[in-house]
């Protein structure tokens, strides 16, 4: 293969790449340790396992197969409660990239996690600390 063509055939990968990166398309593979550091953002309202103190979110222990809004937390609105999804790799997906597109009128106030491999990170450390993934994909 010419020079040229190597350099053409790795531009069609990575646009390949880019257009799988959109939320809803299959998971990149994710890096729990780097997700454990991407969790720092979600810790302030979130615990992962139950028992602990009741914080803004709903703690996140068994949440792969879990009814959404079926635990406590100091805020669970109606909507969560009603949507009737059971959490799965995928939906967490399209969740953390924009909360309020997946169920209108929830009320988790965050901007939405760009990048596909900061979703899939997080997915894979949120899969290894609450439990076995029993509904995931
Ligand atoms: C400022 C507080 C806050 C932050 C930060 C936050 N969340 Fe939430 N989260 C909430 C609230 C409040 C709800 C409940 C939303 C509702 O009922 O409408 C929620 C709900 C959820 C749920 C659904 C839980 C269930 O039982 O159905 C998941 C999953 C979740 N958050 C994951 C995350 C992750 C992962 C992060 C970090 C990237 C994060 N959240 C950051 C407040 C927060």
């Amino acid at each position: 293969m010419s020079r040229h063509l190597v350099r053409t055939a790795a531009a069609v990968g990575l646009a390949l790449l880019a257009g799988m990166a959109s939320a809803g398309e299959p998971l990149p593979d994710g890096n729990p340790d780097r997700g454990k550091r991407l969790f720092l953002q979600c810790v302030a309202c979130h615990e992962l396992k139950p028992g602990g103190i009741l914080k803004v979110g709903p703690h996140l222990a068994g949440l792969f197969g879990r009814q959404a809004g079926s635990v406590p937390a100091l805020v669970v609105s109606p909507a969560l409660k009603a949507s009737g999804i059971v959490w799965n790799a995928d939906l967490l997906d399209q969740w953390l990239a924009k909360p309020t597109a997946l169920i209108p009128g929830i009320i988790m106030v965050i901007p939405g996690i760009e990048k596909p491999q900061d979703r899939a990170d997080l997915i894979a450390y949120m899969k290894r600390e609450t439990g076995p993934a029993t509904k995931a994909p």
